[in-house]
């Protein structure tokens, strides 16, 4: 399929866009409560048209009671008043497009919260138990879960209500899963689409976009692993062809979270008719290894090309261990089974190491995604125990330390109280943030800001062209985009690296050495 040449706009944006994730809650805070909110978003546009990025995805800004950082939605048509209201997100989107910068909002269609409105029916024994999976439990009195599955956050996936009977949640018991197999859901699907769509967003994320539909059995996982129970059954492709029907009435676009090994079944997903992209998570969780991310990278491109989508690039996001910190550890992969408290790193070498990722996700072919604070080389940071809030924490029994590391607010200014988010923030800073905070970045020409902002405007040098390899040593990644002339080198051996032939440098992730070669774990853009 051939690449067409998408400019910002142009109906194609997406294909190369540079998509900024913006977790409201600990973005800015306007109103001085120590919330994020739409306020202090809107105060911070100008930055953001500075970093230069395209779009922003916001993560779920509708009511909820925040249970998974609002990931439990109570109402799709109305902001969390911690947040603001409906109006100010319309002046937001269309403030941000003034500055052409496009709006992403975030669907959650597998699950609502428990003080969703149909929850409420249900729970009072309405029709609507309809919509959710209800079960009477096993056991000689119903005392038994009714099948094995287990909630992503740990625990069993069933809640048993004061009536005896249970319900399923793949998540957090204050997030019941929806029926997929009941038409209302779908509808009310597609008209919250329309709603978000007529309200001038470019964009929907959809969460946990291969789990939705459910084996109408609910079979005990050991029986239904073929086809699973639960991930990525095949029904599920009709309710994105449905989807893509709504979107393309408004030219909008999806981006869907599909955590999927196997790249076939991926790609499964972007087909023409279905979403336009989905989260590139083999990379976002492969180690600081040239050979793995040369793998990485061409398994990528491979499953995308016979579908014609375009690949998408992500470090790190609301759900993972920061990138700097990640890279500056022994295991630079990231799994969610395998973190705990007290992991040594190196924050200095994470640090070198996440600006040459910077460089080399930029360079490459398709849309990338920036999760606020990486912009600014933000570490994950420790929170005291008794500040935790993601229920990923207390369900792992303690032992996990959660996600709210990689969620702390936002140091923007390194003199003013709280180094300028606002009010107390919601969540602890470290000691030390506001030497992150973006006043001082910006004024000094080596951080990684300036880095970020540099890189965003140099981007264009590599066109829209495909990659092509160039040779190199063991332990260094190569590669230009065709037709533009533009390389990207990155030195991940021990030796210092020889640049391959060039007119100019473009940008770097850190000095050159004396005899012009690229050290270690640094990066480089060249004009061949
Ligand atoms: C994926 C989201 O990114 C995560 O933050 C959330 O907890 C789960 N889906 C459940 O909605």
């Amino acid at each position: 399929m051939g690449q067409p040449t998408p400019d910002r706009n142009h109906a194609d944006w997406w294909r190369s866009a540079v998509i900024y994730q913006v977790y409201v809650r600990s973005f800015a805070d306007g109103d001085g409560d120590g919330t994020g909110d739409l306020a202090g978003v809107r105060a911070k546009l100008p930055y953001l048209a500075d970093l230069g990025v395209d779009a922003l995805w916001f993560n779920p800004w509708y009511l909820s009671p925040m249970k998974d950082g609002g990931y439990d939605v109570a109402d799709y048509r109305s902001i969390d008043p911690a947040f603001g209201t409906l109006a100010e997100a319309e002046k937001l989107i269309a403030e941000a497009r003034e500055l052409g910068i496009r709006t992403i909002v975030d669907i959650v269609p597998n699950h609502v919260s428990d003080q969703h409105p149909w929850f409420r029916a249900a729970l009072a024994g309405g029709p609507e138990r309809e919509l959710f999976h209800f079960r009477p439990g096993r056991g000689a009195h119903g005392e038994l879960p009714p099948n094995d599955w287990r909630s992503e956050f740990g625990g069993p996936a069933w809640t048993r209500l004061p009536d005896g009977d249970w319900y399923l949640h793949l998540f957090a018991p204050e997030q019941p899963d929806l029926n997929w197999d009941h038409p209302a859901v779908r509808q009310e699907h597609e008209d919250i689409l329309r709603f978000w769509f007529e309200r001038g967003v470019a964009g929907v994320r959809i969460d946990s976009a291969a789990l939705l539909a459910k084996d109408p059995r609910l079979p005990d996982f050991t029986e239904g692993r073929d086809p699973h129970p639960y991930v990525d059954r095949d029904e599920l492709h009709d309710v994105y062809r449905g989807w893509r029907a709504v979107a393309d009435e408004y030219g909008g676009v999806f981006v869907g979270e599909v955590w999927l090994p196997d790249t076939e079944r991926f790609a499964r997903y972007l087909r023409p008719d279905e979403l336009h992209t989905a989260f590139n998570f083999s990379f976002m969780t492969c180690p600081w290894d040239a050979q793995r991310l040369r793998t990485s990278i061409d398994d990528t491109l491979a499953e995308h090309a016979p579908v014609g989508a375009p690949a998408t690039w992500v470090l790190c996001n609301h759900d993972v261990t920061r990138t700097v910190t990640r890279y500056g550890r022994t295991d630079t992969g990231f799994d969610f089974a395998t973190k705990a408290f007290g992991t040594p790193t190196d924050l200095a070498l994470g640090t070198r190491r996440a600006r040459a990722a910077a460089l080399l996700s930029l360079a490459l072919p398709g849309a990338v995604y920036v999760y606020q604070g990486e912009e600014l080389g933000l570490p994950e940071a420790d929170i005291p125990l008794d500040r935790i809030e993601d229920p990923m924490h207390a369900r792992s029994g303690g032992v996990d330390p959660g996600r709210d590391g990689c969620r702390v607010p936002l140091p923007w200014t390194a003199d003013a109280p709280h180094a300028g988010f606002g009010g107390e923030p919601w969540l602890p800073q470290p000691a030390g943030w506001a030497s992150y905070a973006a006043d001082r970045q910006a004024a000094d020409p080596d951080s990684m800001l300036t880095l970020y902002r540099e890189a965003i405007r140099l981007r264009p040098a590599f066109g829209h062209g495909p990659l092509a390899w160039l040779p190199a040593p063991e332990g260094v990644l190569a590669f230009t985009r065709e037709r533009t002339g533009a390389t990207c080198v990155v030195n991940l051996a021990d030796a210092p690296a020889e640049l391959p032939a060039h007119t100019r440098v473009l940008l770097s992730s850190g000095p050159l050495d004396a005899r012009g070669r690229l050290p270690k774990d640094t990066a480089v853009w060249l004009r061949a």
